[in-house]
C-alpha cells in the first residue's frame, strides 16, 4: 500500500507538469496518470506544487562557541527545518585544534544520531592541518561518505586555517574526491580592524560590519578561486554577501573552473542599516561575514537568475538575544556570530523570488534542493521527484498567506531576523522517505528518524 499524492504540478530543476506522484516505502515508485494501486492513500494536493524536499546545505545546530551553545539543537533545528519544507541538512561538524578529523566527525554524529527529525550529512570543518590529517580526509571520503570540507580564511586564533594549509587541502581534495567549502574574508584584516575599532571605543554592534568590509570578503574569495585554481581543485564559496565576490565567482565561472557559490536569504533581504537600530538590536544581526549596504542585493539577485550563484542556504546559527547576544553589550567582538534561517528559508526565496518575478519555479527547486544535491552527492537519491529517488516531497501550498513571527517560529530561538516579513506560500504537507513528517506548520513525525546519509565523492562537471 503506497501514497498517491493526486492533483498537483511537480516541479524540477528542470519541468514544470500536472502529474500523480505515488509513493510506497521510502521512494517514488510511479509518476503519471492512472498510477494508483488498490489499497493506496489518496492525497488531494490541487493547487499546489509538488518540490523535492528542501535541502539546507548550510547549518549550525549544536555548535559550541566557546563556553555556550548555539540556542538550537539538532532536534529542534531539524524541527523547524521540517516545518518549513526542508527535509535534508548538511551541517558543519568541526575538528577542534588537537583532534583527528574522525574524532571531530564522531562528536557530530553522537549529536545528531536519533536527535535529527531531517535526514542529515555533514562537511567536516578543518581548523588544525598537518600531513596526518591529510591522509585523514581521505579516510572519510571512502569510508564514511564526507565528500566536503570546510576551511576557514576567519576567525584568527579559532578557526583560521592559513594560505598553506588551504592549498594543501586543496591538492588533497583534488586527488581524493573532495570538495572544500571556504568561508572567504581575510581574517588578519579583520582581526587589525576590530582591533583598532575596540580600542577607539568603537564597541556597538554596527563596527562589527565597519571592520568586516566587503572587500575583505572579495579579497578572500579571489584567493580561494586561485588556490583551488593552483591545485586543480573545485570550490564551493559559502555565504557570499557582495558585488565583488560574486564577479570574482563569475570571472572564475566562465572560464570553466568548477567554482560554486551560495547565498542566504539574510543576504537577499536585509542590509547594513539593521545595524543602526535603536540600543543593542544591532547585535541580532551580527553574523559573518555581515549585512551588506543595499547596493549588493540585487546584484545577488541577478546571480540567482543568470546561474552564477547556485544556491541558497541559510548558515542557520542561532543565539538567543537574551543571555548569548548580549555577552557583547559592551564589545561587539564578543557578540557570538550567526542568526537563525533554517524554518524560513524556503518561504522567503518563494515570497521574494518567485512571487517577486526574480527567479521562476525550477530556479527555485534548483536553488533551494536540486544543486545542493549535486554538488554535495546526494543525486538523484536526493533533490529531485524521480522515480527511484527518496519520497522527499513538498507539498506546497502558494495561497497561503502570513506574517514570520518569533511568536509563531519552531526554531528554539528568542528572536526571529525577519520578523514582521510577508510570507506568501507554505509547506502544507512534508514528506520525508514516505513518511508524513510536517502538515501547516506542525510537525508530525514522532521520533527523530532521520538517517545520516554517505554521500558520493564530488564529480566535476555536474551543475
Ligand atoms: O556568523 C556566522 N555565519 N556564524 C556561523 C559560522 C560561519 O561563519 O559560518
Ligand atoms: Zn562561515
Ligand atoms: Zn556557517
Amino acid at each position: 500500500m503506497g501514497i498517491l499524492l493526486t492533483g498537483g504540478t511537480v516541479v524540477t530543476a528542470a519541468d514544470t507538469y500536472y502529474a500523480d506522484v505515488r509513493l510506497e516505502g521510502e521512494q517514488i515508485t510511479a509518476i503519471g496518470h492512472h498510477i494508483a494501486q488498490p489499497g493506496d492513500e489518496v492525497v488531494d494536493v490541487a493547487g499546489c506544487y509538488l518540490f523535492p524536499g528542501g535541502i539546507d546545505p548550510h547549518t549550525h545546530f549544536d555548535l559550541p562557541i566557546g563556553t555556550m551553545r548555539t540556542a538550537d539543537s539538532f532536534t529542534s533545528g531539524s524541527k523547524a527545518a521540517l516545518i518549513g519544507g526542508t527535509t535534508t541538512i548538511i551541517d558543519y561538524a568541526t575538528q577542534f585544534k588537537g583532534e583527528s578529523l574522525g574524532k571531530g566527525l564522531s562528536n557530530w554524529q553522537s549529536l545528531a544520531q536519533g536527535n535529527c527529525y531531517t535526514d542529515f550529512g555533514f562537511h567536516m570543518a578543518i581548523t588544525d592541518w598537518n600531513e596526518a590529517i591529510a591522509r585523514q580526509m581521505k579516510v572519510l571520503v571512502e569510508e564514511q561518505g564526507i565528500s566536503s570540507f570546510k576551511l576557514y580564511m576567519a576567525y584568527k586564533n579559532v578557526l583560521q586555517v592559513d594560505d598553506g594549509a588551504l592549498l594543501a587541502a586543496f591538492q588533497q581534495a583534488a586527488k581524493c574526491g573532495a570538495i572544500l567549502c571556504l568561508h572567504c574574508e581575510n581574517g588578519d584584516v579583520i582581526d587589525t580592524l576590530v582591533r583598532q575599532a575596540v580600542s577607539q571605543g568603537q564597541t556597538a554592534p554596527r563596527y562589527h560590519a565597519a571592520s568586516r568590509p566587503a572587500l575583505v570578503e572579495e579579497e578572500a574569495t579571489k584567493r580561494a578561486i586561485l588556490l583551488a585554481r593552483m591545485a586543480g581543485a573545485p570550490l564551493y564559496v559559502v555565504h557570499l554577501t557582495c558585488a565583488g565576490a560574486l564577479a570574482a565567482v563569475e570571472e572564475a565561472k566562465r572560464q570553466g573552473q568548477p567554482v560554486y557559490a551560495e547565498t542566504c536569504p539574510q543576504y537577499l533581504l536585509l542590509d547594513e542599516s539593521y545595524y543602526n537600530q535603536n540600543g543593542f538590536e544591532g547585535a541580532k544581526y551580527v553574523i559573518s561575514p555581515p549585512l551588506r549596504s543595499k547596493d549588493n542585493q540585487p546584484v545577488l539577485w541577478q546571480g540567482l537568475t543568470n546561474h552564477m550563484l547556485d544556491t541558497v542556504a541559510t548558515d542557520h546559527c542561532s543565539f538567543n538575544f537574551t543571555g548569548q547576544k548580549e555577552l557583547g553589550l559592551h564589545d561587539f567582538s564578543k557578540i557570538p556570530n550567526g542568526m537563525a534561517g533554517v524554518e524560513t528559508r524556503l518561504s522567503l526565496l518563494y515570497t521574494y523570488g518567485v512571487t517577486g518575478g526574480r527567479i521562476n519555479l525550477n530556479q527555485f527547486v534548483a536553488l533551494t534542493a536540486t544543486n545542493a544535491a549535486k554538488v554535495f552527492g546526494l543525486y538523484p537519491r536526493k533533490g529531485t521527484i524521480a522515480v527511484g529517488s527518496d519520497a522527499d516531497i513538498t507539498v506546497w501550498d502558494p495561497c497561503y498567506e502570513g506574517i514570520i513571527s518569533a511568536q509563531t517560529q519552531a526554531q528554539r530561538v528568542d528572536y526571529s531576523p525577519f520578523e514582521g516579513f510577508v510570507q506568501k506560500g507554505r509547506a502544507k504537507y512534508v514528506y520525508l522517505r514516505g513518511h508524513l513528517a510536517a502538515c501547516e506548520g506542525q510537525l508530525i513525525a514522532s521520533q527523530a528518524d532521520g538517517q545520516y546519509l554517505q554521500r558520493s565523492p564530488f564529480r566535476t562537471g555536474i551543475l
